[in-house]
């Protein structure tokens, strides 16, 4: 499993900050940030296609009184309901291969990158490319490379890259000013 904590603090997620996390499932992510990282000064966005995904994060957040966290159901390949230059990081977890599979990815990243502060930063977290791991069928996962160079595409710098529990790596990357 994927430390939350430890990986928004690697990330370098403070208080104040606004954070995206796309594709967001249940929810911990954005919930461990709201909760303690970006305090009440900050805010989170949650989005996903799901909507029962988004019914359970807003679940924890009235359980939990969480006033800085918004989640929203929405295809990001078609909207992301966040502010233009609003966002200080976005977090996209074991969901960028499936924008790639699909062809999707020039359509998200279209819809993204106006919503991130110039300079902001895009972490991808993604299983690692193993055959011995659990995760999604081999010829889907995304090697590190395929990251970088999906991610370059797009004009997005990396600036970071270490690893996210057994399963998975991270690689952070500075979007385009
Ligand atoms: C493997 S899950 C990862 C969930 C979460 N980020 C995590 O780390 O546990 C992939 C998530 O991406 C969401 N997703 C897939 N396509 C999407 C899209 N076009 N727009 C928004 N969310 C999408 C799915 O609904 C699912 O919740």
């Amino acid at each position: 499993m994927i430390d939350p904590g430890k990986l928004l603090e690697k990330v370098g997620v403070t208080q104040g900050q606004v954070l995206l996390d796309l594709g967001c499932g249940d929810g911990y992510i954005a919930l461990a940030a709201a909760a303690g990282f970006v305090g009440p000064t900050g805010k989170v966005y949650a989005v996903d296609v799901d909507s029962q995904a988004i019914d359970a994060v807003n679940a924890q957040i009235k359980e939990r009184g969480l006033q800085n966290i918004h989640a929203t159901q929405a295809d990001a390949t078609k909207s992301i309901p966040v502010p233009e230059k609003s966002v200080d990081a976005c977090i996209i977890a074991s969901v960028l291969h499936g924008f790639v599979d699909n062809g999707e990815d020039d359509r998200v990243f279209d819809l993204l990158l106006p919503i991130i502060k110039n300079g902001g930063k895009i972490a991808i977290i993604e299983f690692k490319k193993h055959k011995a791991l659990p995760g999604p069928p081999y010829d889907e996962r995304l090697a590190p490379a395929d990251v970088d160079a999906v991610m370059a595409k797009h004009g997005c710098k990396k600036v970071a890259s270490f690893s996210a529990g057994l399963l998975h790596y991270t690689r952070v990357f500075i979007t385009p000013a």
